[in-house]
């Protein structure tokens, strides 16, 4: 799919962006501004848009770059194809994306069941989705790895972008309690931004990269929820297209923050009832491929048995699929036998 070719390509960017950053001391370093048909005016544009480097021409399409600073399509091929034979674009081989992979980190929840569904925890550089009913635990889970996610080093820190108006400070204090934090020295670690509507949440999440240039420490970013705000504003049948378009733009930043930065975006998702299924769970996750194909795991939580809740995993690119069985309490969540 398209979706899987631009993440492909996007890893493959940051990959060489990063092997220029090491070649630049030896080289003439080459800047937007050197590119035919840039002036001070269009650079600027250009940045504040989010082109910082060559490698971002390179990598995007013309009409990205007639919007961004409004030159015209002409112009922006020519820009396009210079920053293309500046950039070496090409192929690297398997070893360095395992030495790429060996720098991801695992977040953990410090519940053993949930994190060995994932393999050990919650990675960076990927994107977790967690779709399930209302009342299932996703805003649990959300809270609880913003959290747990401060034990990997002093200063790393969370971005919580909240769209249902859910995040509870109340709730970090006592999950942080359970994990023997400081909740106040953990709340502050927790930057939270609540979304009013889908274009206020997509603008939100290109700050965070400003945020990161600043210094903190992003190693998570919550989505809470990712969908709500697009289900709600793009309703009938017509209007499916566009939404989707734009959820895959959003996903698209995601991920290339995951990717850039090394982090996890963690995703919560709702479902909605399948009208065609007579038999096997009659939901499915809102959101349709777009999501599915651009989050890395997909995990499907559900109301189980005494107040228990059970999460299954359903996508995940080197993960046998299967279930875990959990009990949320005051302190954390707690395996359920
Ligand atoms: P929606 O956002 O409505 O789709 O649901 P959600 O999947 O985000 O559900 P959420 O994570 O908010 O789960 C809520 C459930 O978590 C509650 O019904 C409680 O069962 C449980 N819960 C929340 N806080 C506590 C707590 O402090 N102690 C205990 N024991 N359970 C809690
Ligand atoms: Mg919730």
């Amino acid at each position: 799919m398209a979706s899987e070719q631009t993440l492909v390509e996007d890893s493959l960017y940051e990959e060489k962006r990063e092997q220029m950053m090491d070649e630049q001391p030896q080289k003439e370093k080459i800047g937007i501004i050197d590119l035919p048909g840039v002036g001070a005016a269009t650079a600027e544009k250009l940045e504040v848009a989010g082109f910082r480097d060559i490698m971002s021409i390179a990598v995007a399409t013309p009409a990205e770059l007639v919007d961004a600073s409004g030159i015209s399509l002409p112009v922006a091929k020519k820009m396009i194809a210079a920053a293309r034979a500046t950039a070496d674009m090409g192929f690297i081989s398997g070893v360095d994306i395992l030495q790429k992979r060996s720098k991801i980190k695992k977040l953990q929840t410090g519940c053993p069941s949930l994190d060995n569904l994932l393999g050990g925890g919650f990675e960076t550089a990927s994107i977790v989705e967690c779709f399930g009913e209302f009342g299932s635990g996703k805003t649990q889970i959300g809270h609880l790895l913003a959290v747990q996610t401060q034990k990997l080093s002093d200063d790393a820190a969370v971005v919580y972008i909240d769209t249902e108006n859910t995040f509870r400070p109340e709730r970090i204090e006592q999950l942080a309690k359970g994990a023997g934090l400081d909740p106040e020295e953990v709340l502050s670690r927790i930057k939270v931004a609540r979304a009013y509507n889908s274009d206020h949440q997509m603008l939100l999440v290109e700050k965070i990269d400003e945020l990161i240039q600043g210094g903190l420490n992003v190693k998570l970013i919550v989505v809470d929820s990712l969908t709500a705000h697009f289900r709600a504003e793009f309703v009938g049948r017509g209007t499916l297209a566009d939404r989707q378009q734009k959820l895959n733009r959003h996903m698209h930043m995601l991920m290339k923050l995951a990717d850039l930065h090394n982090l996890c975006v963690y995703v919560t998702n709702q479902v909605m009832a399948k009208p065609d299924v007579f038999f096997g769970d009659p939901t499915q996750a809102i959101g349709g491929h777009i999501v599915a194909h651009a989050s890395t795991f997909r995990i499907y939580l559900r109301k189980g048995k005494k107040g228990s809740r059970v999460a299954k995993l359903i996508d995940a690119p080197n993960l046998p699929d299967s279930e875990a069985n959990f009990i949320v309490e005051e302190g954390g969540l707690r395996d359920f036998k």
